[in-house]
C-alpha cells in the first residue's frame, strides 16, 4: 500500500454524517437540512483543497486581483442600471420631484433641466451602462480563465510527473484509464471549480447583497416582502441539487458501462467476428443505451420540473412586490420610478440565486474531481531515496542476495530465503516452472520492488542504499513482455541509452545492437528500415521480432548488469541459438 501524507478526507472529523444523529422522529426533518449538512461538508473539502492549491495560485494573484475588481465593477454597474429609468419616469414622465439620495452627491438639479436633456442623458446612460457592464465581465472572465489554463498546467506537468514516480505496486493496483481519466477530466472540472466557481460566487453574492442594501434603503418592509421568498427557494433548489446530483451520477455511469463496452468490443473486435457474436453484441448495446438515454431523460425531466417551481416562486415574489408596490405609490409613500428599481432587482435578484445553486452543484463536482487529484499527488512512493543515498564511484557488477523474502502485499510467500552471489561478467540462468518466481526475482534488483526479507547488495552496498536513478543506470532489463513504443524502430532500440550522458546513440552503434540481437535482417525489410513507424504497443510486428528489438534495445544501454526475462519466448529454434550466441559474445 501507498502511504499518504494527506488523511482521507472521507474519514476525517466530518463524519459520521450528521443526519445519521437526528433520531427517526425527526427523519422528516433531517432530509430537509440534508441538503445543506452535506453543502457544509463539501465546503469545508472545497477549502482544503482550496489551500492545497495556493502554490499553484500564487503567481497569478495580481490577475486574480484584478478579476475580482472586475467583479466588483460588475456589481456597482448592475446595482445602476435600472436607474436611469427611474430618473426618466419620476422627472421627464410624471414631472415629480427626484427621489435619489446619494450620500455627498445632490442630484436635484436633474429635475431643473430640460426633460429633453433628462430624456437623452438617460437613455445615453442605459447605453452606457450595458458597455461597461459587457467589458466588466469580459475582463472578469478572460483573467479567471487564462489563470485558470495556467494552473491546470502546471498541475498537469506535476500529475504526469508523479505518475512516473509511483511505484509499480500503485500502477499494478490503479486503472490506466482511470489515472487517464484524473490528468484530463479531472483536473479540468477543477479549473472550474478554481477559477470561475470562486469568481462567479464572489461576484453574485456581491450583487445579491448590494441589492438587499439598496432596496432596504429605499424601503424597509417592502424589501423584507420582496427577500422573504428567497429562502424559501435557495432551500427549493438545494434540495433539487442533491437529487440532480444523483440523476447525473447515475447517468455517467451508465455512459461509462456503454463507453467500456464498446471499448471491449473494438479491443477485441477480432474474437467478435471470428466468433460471429456481432448479432449478440450488438443486442447488448441497444440494452445499454437504452438505459442510458433512460437516464438522461430522467436528468431533463427534473431540471424541468425544477424551473416550473422556480418560475411560480419568483412569480409570486414579483406580484407581492407589485401589489405592496403599487399600494405605496398611490399612497405617495414611493414613486413610480422607485417601484420601477425595486421590481427590476426583484427580477434580476433571483437570477444569482440560481447561479449560485448551480455553482454548488459544480463545486459539489469539482470537490470530487479536486479530491481525485489530491489523492495521487499525495501519494508518497513506496520506492525511494534514503535521505542519505550513496552513488558508488565505479560499478563492478557483482549481485548477492542475502536470505531473500518476497511476498505481494498480504499475499504468500513467492519467493523464501533465497541466497545468491554473482560475480561480475558471471552469466547465470534461473530455471523453474511458470509462476516459481523469476520474473519477481529479477524485478527486485532494479528495485521495482523491495524484498519483505533479507537483503540484496550491489558490489556490497545494499541496494536500498544507492541513489534509485544510479542503480537502475547500471542495469539493463529485458521485461517478460517486450514492450514497444508506438515510434521508428531505430527510436524504439535507441531509447535504451536515452538517459546516457553525452551524444545520442550513433546510427551505426544502433544497428550494431540490432545485428547483436539478430534484428538487423528483418529491420531491413519493413518497408522503411529503421525508420519503420510501428504500431502502437508494436501492433504491426510480430512476437519474436518485438522480443528481438527489446533486446537490442537491452544491449544498447551497456549496462554492467544484464537482466533477461525469459528473453526466447517467441522465437525460432534457429533465432533462439543466434540470440544466445549473441549474448555469449557480450
Ligand atoms: N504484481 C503481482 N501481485 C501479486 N502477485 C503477483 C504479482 N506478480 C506475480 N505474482 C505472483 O507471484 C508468483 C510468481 O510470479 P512470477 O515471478 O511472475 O513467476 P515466473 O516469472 O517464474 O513465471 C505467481 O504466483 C504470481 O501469481
Ligand atoms: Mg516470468
Amino acid at each position: 500500500m501507498e502511504r499518504r501524507r494527506a488523511p482521507d478526507p472521507r474519514s476525517g472529523r466530518g463524519s459520521p454524517p450528521v443526519a445519521l444523529e437526528v433520531d427517526t422522529v425527526n427523519r422528516r426533518l433531517a432530509f430537509g437540512f440534508e441538503p445543506l449538512v452535506r453543502g457544509y461538508r463539501e465546503t469545508r473539502q472545497f477549502g482544503r483543497i482550496l489551500v492545497r492549491l495556493r502554490p499553484y495560485l500564487k503567481p497569478h494573484y495580481r490577475r486574480l486581483g484584478l478579476a475580482m475588481a472586475s467583479t466588483i465593477g460588475f456589481t456597482i454597474v448592475t446595482l445602476l442600471e435600472p436607474w436611469p429609468l427611474q430618473i426618466l419616469f419620476d422627472t421627464v414622465l410624471l414631472k415629480r420631484k427626484l427621489r435619489v439620495h446619494v450620500p455627498g452627491l445632490d442630484l436635484h438639479f436633474l429635475s431643473q433641466l430640460a426633460p429633453h436633456t433628462v430624456l437623452v442623458t438617460s437613455v445615453s446612460a442605459v447605453l452606457l451602462l450595458a458597455l461597461l457592464r459587457g467589458q466588466f465581465y469580459y475582463l472578469q472572465s478572460v483573467l479567471a480563465a487564462t489563470a485558470g489554463q495556467d494552473v491546470v498546467m502546471s498541475m498537469r506537468r506535476e500529475l504526469f510527473a508523479q505518475f512516473q514516480r509511483l511505484s509499480l505496486s500503485f500502477h499494478r493496483r490503479a486503472h490506466a484509464g482511470d489515472l487517464l481519466m484524473r490528468l484530463t477530466g479531472d483536473i479540468l472540472l477543477l479549473r472550474e471549480m478554481v477559477v470561475n466557481a470562486i469568481i462567479n460566487i464572489m461576484s453574485h453574492a456581491l450583487v445579491v447583497t448590494g441589492m438587499i442594501v439598496v432596496m432596504l434603503r429605499m424601503d424597509a418592509s417592502l424589501t423584507l416582502v420582496a427577500v422573504g421568498l428567497a429562502p424559501v427557494l435557495f432551500l427549493c433548489l438545494l434540495s433539487f441539487r442533491v437529487r440532480l446530483v444523483e440523476a447525473a451520477h447515475r447517468q455517467r455511469k451508465r455512459e461509462g458501462v456503454l463507453a467500456s463496452t464498446a471499448h471491449e468490443v473494438l479491443q477485441g473486435i477480432q474474437i467478435v467476428q471470428a466468433n460471429t457474436a456481432e448479432h449478440y453484441e450488438n443486442q447488448r448495446f441497444k440494452e445499454m443505451n437504452r438505459r442510458s438515454l433512460r437516464a438522461s431523460l430522467n436528468s431533463a425531466r427534473l431540471e424541468a420540473q425544477l424551473n416550473r417551481v422556480v418560475l411560480v416562486l419568483i412569480a409570486a415574489g414579483l406580484g407581492s412586490v407589485l401589489w405592496l408596490g403599487a399600494e405605496r405609490v398611490l399612497a405617495g409613500r414611493l414613486s413610480p420610478g422607485q417601484l420601477l428599481v425595486f421590481l427590476a432587482y426583484v427580477q434580476s435578484f433571483y437570477k444569482p440565486l440560481r447561479t449560485l445553486s448551480k455553482m454548488t452543484e459544480r463545486m459539489a463536482k469539482a470537490t470530487a474531481c479536486g479530491t481525485r487529484v489530491l489523492e495521487v499527488l499525495e501519494s508518497v512512493p513506496e520506492i525511494h531515496d534514503l535521505p542519505h543515498a550513496v552513488v558508488p564511484q565505479r560499478v563492478e557488477g557483482r549481485i548477492t542476495l542475502r536470505g531473500v523474502g518476497m511476498s505481494y502485499g498480504e499475499g504468500p510467500p513467492v519467493l523464501r530465503d533465497v541466497t545468491l552471489d554473482i560475480a561480475p561478467g558471471e552469466k547465470v540462468a534461473l530455471v523453474g516452472p511458470t509462476g516459481a518466481g523469476k520474473s519477481t526475482l529479477l524485478a527486485l534488483v532494479p528495485r521495482f520492488y523491495d524484498p519483505t526479507e533479507g537483503e540484496i547488495l550491489l558490489d556490497g552496498v545494499p541496494i536500498r542504499s544507492i541513489r534509485l536513478r544510479f542503480l537502475r543506470r547500471q542495469i539493463s532489463f529485458l521485461t517478460q513482455d517486450a514492450t514497444i513504443l508506438g515510434d521508428p524502430v531505430r527510436d524504439n532500440i535507441a531509447y535504451g541509452a536515452i538517459d546516457r550522458e553525452g551524444a545520442p546513440p550513433s546510427a551505426i552503434e544502433i544497428e550494431l545492437a540490432a545485428r547483436a540481437a539478430r534484428a538487423h535482417e528483418f529491420i531491413q525489410e519493413l518497408s522503411q528500415g529503421y525508420d519503420t513507424v510501428v504500431g502502437e504497443r508494436g501492433a504491426t510486428l510480430s512476437g519474436g521480432q518485438r522480443q528481438r528489438i527489446a533486446i537490442a534495445r537491452a544491449l544498447l544501454r551497456r549496462a554492467p548488469v544484464l537482466l533477461l526475462d525469459e528473453p526466447m519466448t517467441g522465437l525460432d529454434p534457429i533465432s533462439e541459438r543466434d540470440v544466445l550466441e549473441a549474448i555469449e559474445n557480450l
